[in-house]
């Protein structure tokens, strides 16, 4: 059987600005039909990476294929406007002189009945299906924005790149808007590389996520892999509030107040960080003060008192002070579970949720 090539292939894109490294040697792929997001902090060097591809910038050294051709190296470089590349980027801008039909009508070719039933097609699933006259002063930030979407995906792009495309839609418009983008782009088959500094929006669309910090891909995975089994404490911590417990490792062995970790490779006298999300640590009562009844999974309880609990809506907050060292950790709890401050309650953190790390170590 014959494998799928990638629709676009990125290899060692390097970009510096004044001699600061802001793209770091950054390789990845992308299938027709699929979404990779370029995931990470602002300044990372996402836009660059993206305005790389596009071809609007130069690389200072790797390359860019499309459909296995190359497309730009140091030396050949197809211009961006024979790239058949869609963009959708942060600072979209629609043709003021053009009504909204003609703005998303501008880059089709082919007969006017097949070109305006294309517009209004495309017009009609962004919601904006009543605007087809309007300018687009007329419009808020917004609408413009769904009409720079509909413009992008109207000539049927092979691959779209899209930069922060929904972030200036409310939050309901913007699950609509997003999913209905996705189902075009998916209709034709399109290989999507999609920014975001979101980890919802990009656990939301990606196939795959990229998960980049420092002008570098530091992660790249399926976005159950990427939250599951994270690089580095910094990876837990782009996706949820994390809780940190330190210990020093004796015999690939870490002792905590909450027992024993294993640390496999970590050398003797290495202080290493448990990390553990909030809703994964489990909470038991005191039960007048006989302590608590973990199960064999739970591992060792130890004990807090709740410095404060808040309901979240979907769920609790519960903040402890610890009393074996003074420091706060936090659990969250589904639904409604607001114990009074002072309380004592004893917490558990399971083996199988945390992860281990040499202390300091980050992902380079
Ligand atoms: N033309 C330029 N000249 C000099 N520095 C630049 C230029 N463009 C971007 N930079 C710098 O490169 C770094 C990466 O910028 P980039 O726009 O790629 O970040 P980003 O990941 O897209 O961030 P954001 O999420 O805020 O959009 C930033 O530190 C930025 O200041
Ligand atoms: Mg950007």
């Amino acid at each position: 059987m014959q494998t799928q090539s990638p629709r676009l292939e990125i290899r060692n894109l390097t970009r510096r600005y004044d001699g600061r490294l802001v793209v770091d040697d950054v390789s990845l792929s992308v299938m027709p039909g699929q979404v990779t997001c370029l995931l990470g902090p602002s300044g990372c060097g996402k836009s660059t990476t993206l305005r790389m591809i596009a071809g609007v910038e130069m690389q200072d050294s790797g390359e860019i294929y499309v459909d296995g051709r190359l497309v730009c190296d140091t030396v050949f470089r197809v211009p961006p406007e024979r790239r058949h590349i869609g963009l959708m980027f942060q600072d979209f801008a629609l043709f003021p002189h053009l009504s909204v039909a003609q703005n998303v009508g501008f880059g089709l070719s082919g007969d006017r009945t097949a070109k305006s039933a294309r517009v209004v097609e495309l017009l009609e699933r962004v919601g904006m299906g009543r605007y087809l006259n309007a300018y687009p002063h007329e419009l808020s930030g917004g609408e413009q924005q769904r009409v720079a979407l509909a413009r992008a995906l109207a000539p049927r792009p092979g691959i779209m790149l899209m930069d922060e495309p929904f972030s200036g839609l409310d939050n309901r418009l913007r699950d609509g808007i997003r999913d209905e983008t996705l189902d075009i782009l998916r209709e034709q088959d399109t290989a999507i590389l999609l920014v975001t500094h979101e980890p919802e929006e990009a656990m939301r669309m990606a196939d795959e996520i990229a998960l980049m910090r420092d002008g570098r891909i530091v992660q790249q995975g399926a976005p159950y892999n990427i939250y599951n089994a994270p690089v580095d404490r910094s990876a837990v911590a782009f996706f949820s509030d994390i809780n940190v417990i330190r210990g020093t490792v004796r015999g690939a062995l870490t002792e905590t107040p909450f027992g024993h970790f294993l640390a496999p490779g970590v050398p003797d006298g290495q202080e290493v960080e448990i990390v553990i999300r909030p809703q994964h640590i489990k909470i038991d009562f005191d039960r007048n003060g006989r302590g608590p009844n973990p199960t064999s999974q739970d591992g060792t309880p130890a004990r807090g008192v709740v410095e404060r609990a808040r309901f979240m809506g979907s769920e609790s907050l519960v903040e402890f002070r610890m009393d074996h060292d003074g420091s706060v950790l936090k659990a969250t709890v589904p639904n409604v579970f607001l114990p009074k401050p002072g309380k004592p309650l004893w917490l558990m953190i399971r083996r199988d949720r945390c992860f281990v790390f040499p202390a300091g170590a980050r992902r380079r």
